[in-house]
Parts: structure tokens; sequence; C-alpha cells
């Protein structure tokens, strides 16, 4: 499509009412310090924190793991299917307001059942959330598992073995938590056994550690999307093979800075890797933590890099593209996204 060029002060406006789907968002990483206060009043939780400011001031990170530990700890207060739907619930209303049409929410069920919380419990209440989607927020939404991969392959197969009753609530499979020293490979069994089970496969790669991380989640794990794989750059091989396949990559500018992957919103790649021809998106990946949801995503990075109305149409097709819904409602939502370049003043 032709994308008429647009004066700069009108770029945040179109990135904002443009249609976008999300594919790399932790529902855990989307707790408000203020909900986390509510439920662990609720369910007679102690916090470490007095309140909620002294929490959020706390949101202030070195590298992956030191957001974590902070994470882990907001994660205690979920203990009902209506805590984990009341979650799910609410970033999707947020979500809507950044005019995101469709979101693969991740979870884990790892961390709760480790608290005591079953998974029928965990998935249950985010399931909800996604079949109330549509009536409730005019959006679709899925879920993806992700293995927690500090953990044992045992322990992974464990985790898929408990979620089998549940299997049609989940639509794929993913790989988060501490990435350096867990290389993809570790988890190569379950996840061909997630396959034959019919499950779409993602993982989390380069997003500290190598690009090796990158080729061992493409050819060990066999997955069809890279979650964040913005070390791919170092590696020439790597990104021809990224442009080659059109494997999608869900970037998460936000994250990247405040998890210190580069010093400067200016120095995130992104812009190269799309100019390259990588089929990047942009998504949260915790929104609560990292200092903004879709949107502000969108308009700092675009601010930062001087991406255009080009790039952000780019953005927006890629993220349909890579989403795991069908040919018939990914044509409906690339028509609302078309409609709304062509009549955007
Ligand atoms: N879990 C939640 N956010 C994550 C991230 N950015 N990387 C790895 N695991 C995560
Ligand atoms: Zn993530």
């Amino acid at each position: 499509m032709h994308i008429k060029p647009i004066a700069l002060e009108r770029l945040p406006a179109l990135l904002r009412a443009m249609p976008k789907a999300e594919l790399h968002m932790h529902v855990e990483g989307s707790l408000e310090p203020e909900m986390i206060f509510a439920m662990a009043q609720r369910n007679a939780v102690p916090l470490a924190y007095p309140g909620i400011e002294a929490l959020r001031q706390a949101y202030v990170f070195d590298n992956l793991q030191s957001f974590l530990d902070i994470y882990h700890a907001g994660t205690t207060v979920l203990k009902t299917e209506q805590d984990f739907f009341d979650m799910a619930d609410a970033y999707l209303a947020r979500a809507q307001t950044d005019n995101v049409l469709h979101t693969e929410i991740f979870f884990d069920t790892q961390t709760h059942t480790g608290h005591g919380t079953s998974v029928e419990t965990v998935i249950n209440g985010l399931y909800r959330a996604c079949a109330e989607a549509p009536a409730r927020h005019g959006m679709t939404a899925s879920l993806i598992l992700c293995f927690l991969r500090h953990l044992s392959e045992a322990e992974a197969f464990e985790c898929l073995e408990q979620a089998l009753p549940l299997r049609d609530k989940i639509v794929g499979i993913g790989l988060a938590s501490s990435e350096v020293g867990h290389p993809p490979e570790k988890f190569a069994k379950v996840f061909a056994r997630a396959k034959q089970l019919g499950y779409r496969l993602v993982a989390h790669a380069g997003e500290e550690a190598p690009p090796a991380y990158i080729w061992s989640a493409l050819d060990a794990l066999k997955v069809e999307r890279i979650d964040h794989g913005v070390q791919a750059i170092h590696d020439s091989a790597l990104m021809q093979r990224l442009v080659k396949d059109r494997v999608p990559l869900t970037v998460c500018p936000l994250s990247n800075l405040k998890l210190r992957v580069f010093p400067t919103l200016a120095q995130h790649t992104l812009k190269r890797m799309l100019d390259a021809g990588i089929m990047a998106t942009i998504n949260s990946d915790d929104p609560a933590y990292f200092g903004g949801y879709i949107n502000e995503n969108f308009t700092q990075t675009f601010a930062a890099l001087g991406l255009t109305a080009q790039h952000a149409y780019q953005l927006a097709r890629n993220s349909f593209d890579a989403s795991f819904i069908d040919v018939s409602l990914r044509n409906q939502y690339l028509q609302r996204l078309d409609r709304v370049f062509e009549t955007f003043e």
C-alpha cells in the first residue's frame, strides 16, 4: 500500500489510532502496584513494601534478573480464579484504549503452582478473560503458556502434562525467565512434545544472551517466532536467515531500555533491523514495570529513532501477519489497518 507522508507532529496520533496486535506481553507483568496492593489485601498476603508508591519506586533494574526478582514478588498476591480474570481483564481494557485488536498473552503456571495455586485456577481465570474479550473490549485474545527456563526440562514436562486437560484453552507454548545459562536446547524434547500436541511455538532468545541462543531456538526448538531477538544484529548470517525465513521478532523497546540491554532508546537497533528487512513487531513485555503500554513503546521509540509512517504501517502489518489468528480474521484486521492509513488526516 502507498503510505502518505505525514507531518512529524501528527505521527504520535497515527501511532495511537493505528490498529495493532500485541504478541509479547506477560500478563503477570501487567499487574499495576494498585492491583498488587488490592489483591494483597483481599487475599491477606503480606508485602515487603509499605505502600503503592514505595513499590513503584523499587522499579529500577540493572538487568533481567533484578527485574525477575521483584516481578516474582508481585505474583504472590494472585490466589483465586477471579484474581487471574481481573488481572487479564484489566490488561485487555488498557490494550483496547491503545487500539490493540488482537493479543497473544504470555503467562506461566510454574510460578503459581510453586505458591500452591492450581493450574486450573490460573488457566480458567485467564481463559475466561480472553473468551469475554470480544464482548467486553471489542478485541480477540489467546494464551501462550511459557515454561520457566531456570527450572529443569523435567519440570517443563510436568507443567505441560498438568495443562493437558485444558489444552484447548491455550494456543501456544513459550520459554521465559532467566536467559543466560539456560539455552533453548535444554528444552528441545519438551518443545518437540508440545509441537506434537499441536501447539504453536515461540521462545525468548537473544534478549541478553548471544545470537547462538536464537539459532538454537530456531533449530533445536523449531519455534515460529523469536521473543526479543535483538542480539541478532551481531550475526550477519543469522540476520540473513531471519529475513529469508520471515521469522518474526517480538521486540520490546522500553523493556530493553529498563533492563539496560541498550543504554538509551536512541541506541536501540530496531530501525536497523526493520531496514534490513527483518519482520519485527513492537510490544510492551511487562508494561506495569517498564514505564508504558504498547502505544508508549511506539511513540517513544519512533521519537528516539526517527521512524516514519511507512515504518508504522510495516510494524502494524507485521503484528497481524506474525500472529496465530486465522486467515479470515487476519484479513479483517488488515483491512481495518489499511482504512486507518487511507483516511488519517
Ligand atoms: N518474564 C517476564 N518478562 C520477561 C523477559 N523480558 N524476559 C524473560 N522472561 C520474562
Ligand atoms: Zn518477555
